[in-house]
């Protein structure tokens, strides 16, 4: 997929629209996803999984786990079945690995070949290619990797595993779930105990699934920061999982549903780990009337259906310390402060700048060009919110930079603007949320 190539994007215009009602489920979990399938491509024996997200980063993990040895099949839609090869046991891969879209793919998997005797090349499309992977090399050179990388340590990229990996103690520099992952999955085929260190946490799914797995993992808070331990050369064992829905995803729908009046959906299986659920609590301290109904743990995450009514919102000042639980929902958020009653002021968000696409600056020109009062700053945006009036914008289609948050979110603004918001290419959606306009179209009817 190309910026460049007009003749394939599918741009479409989201008009505005009455009361959302019904109930809607959201697909599985994105970042769950991907790590069922690295760790079942480890494990020996069959690995079942429901509810697995069939969103094109996921096929991306599924498609270079095949590569190099692991059998991974759909045996209906959601379910699949996975034959690993063992920890040690990755195969070169024949050719490079593209990643399409995908960081987490990427990132995650530069972890697990580091620690294999393996020389793999990654590539992927314009938006990846412009995403930093200095952030995952440092630690995994350290762990004895050897990178070439293209420059400012991007793709396409080509890393020389080590064989044997040495362990190391790593305190992640930035708060990343993605490089916390790189460096514990590289420690599964290294012998002796690899450490990170983590000042903020980040999400958990990685060490709550390597346990699952039968690793042997241990977390403890020491001043204030979690310290994770992975005793290496560890023997996975197959498992039977059920993917708990995508919060990330459900985000849009818990948004839409708060700002179009009338509106009460619920939104099933949606998946609230503290790690993730940040979201719903900075939408509630802005006023949005959200129920957690039918409390339960799902593929050993907590999860609850949530029954959301419009509400009037106002604006707050968000805490930046909220961020890493809900680092992937602003561009979500930026559209309920759009039409929220006073200024919400977002602070602390330089990661998004490095996301698929930079969302401050993305979602700035965005709500701009809808009609949205936005300042955008060093490491945030500052919006004026209209107090509940629909956004009243004529611009030209917005451009989504290859991000599928920035196509859902303007999605969304389209519903609470007078003329409809033009999106200039919805393919990206596809990455994470397949159904998205399929469930939103069936909430509209
Ligand atoms: C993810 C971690 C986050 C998030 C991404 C998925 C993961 O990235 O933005 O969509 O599955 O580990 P960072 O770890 O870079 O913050």
């Amino acid at each position: 997929m190309t910026p460049t190539d007009p003749a394939a994007m599918r741009p479409r215009r989201f008009l505005p629209a009455g009361p959302l009602r019904g109930k809607i489920r959201v697909p599985g979990d994105k970042s769950i996803s991907h790590r069922c399938v690295m760790l079942g491509a480890l494990a020996v024996g069959e690995t079942r999984v429901t509810g697995l997200l069939e969103g094109e980063d996921v096929l991306a993990t599924a498609a270079a786990m095949r590569a190099m040895g692991a059998e991974v099949e759909r045996t209906d839609e959601g379910q699949w079945s996975i034959h690993g090869v063992g920890v040690g046991a990755l195969l070169q891969p024949r050719s490079p690995l593209d990643m399409g879209n995908s960081g987490t793919s990427t990132r995650l998997l530069m972890g697990l070949v580091s620690s294999h005797p393996i020389t793999t090349t990654f590539v992927g499309d314009a938006s990846l290619s412009g995403r930093p992977m200095g952030r995952v090399i440092d630690p995994l050179r350290q762990m004895g990797a050897a990178f070439e990388a293209s420059e400012g340590g991007r793709l396409p990229l080509t890393v020389r595993g080590a064989s044997p990996a040495v362990p190391i103690t790593y305190r992640l520099p930035v708060a990343s779930a993605q490089v916390k992952s790189a460096v514990l999955l590289a420690g599964l085929n290294t012998a002796g105990i690899t450490t990170v260190i983590e000042p903020v946490p980040t999400r958990d799914h990685s060490e709550r699934m390597l346990r699952g797995f039968g690793a042997e993992l241990t977390v403890e808070e020491v001043n204030g920061e979690r310290v994770i331990r992975l005793h290496g050369e560890a023997e996975l064992k197959p498992q039977v999982i059920e993917v708990p829905g995508d919060p990330s995803s459900a985000a849009f729908f818990i948004v839409a549903a708060l700002v179009v009046p009338g509106s009460e959906v619920l939104i099933q299986n949606v998946g609230l780990n503290p790690t993730r659920a940040g979201i719903v609590k900075v939408l509630r301290q802005m006023g949005g009337q959200i129920d957690e109904v039918n409390a339960r743990v799902v593929g050993g995450e907590p999860v609850a259906d949530l029954l959301v009514r419009h509400s009037p919102l106002k604006g707050i000042e968000v805490d930046p310390a909220v961020a890493p639980s809900m680092i992937d929902e602003f561009p979500a958020l930026f559209v309920a402060a759009a039409v929220a009653e006073g200024t919400t002021v977002t602070t602390g968000l330089d990661e998004l700048r490095v996301k698929e696409s930079d969302r401050i600056t993305a979602m700035a020109e965005a709500l701009t060009a809808a009609g949205a009062r936005v300042r955008e700053t060093e490491n945030g945006l500052t919006v004026e919110g209209s107090g509940g009036d629909p956004l009243r914008g004529t611009a030209g289609a917005i451009a989504t930079h290859l991000d599928h948050r920035i196509a859902m979110a303007m999605a969304i603004a389209g519903l609470v603007s007078r003329d409809g918001v033009e999106v200039d290419d919805t393919r990206p959606i596809a990455t994470s949320f397949p159904v998205f306009e399929t469930l939103l179209d069936g909430l509209r009817a």
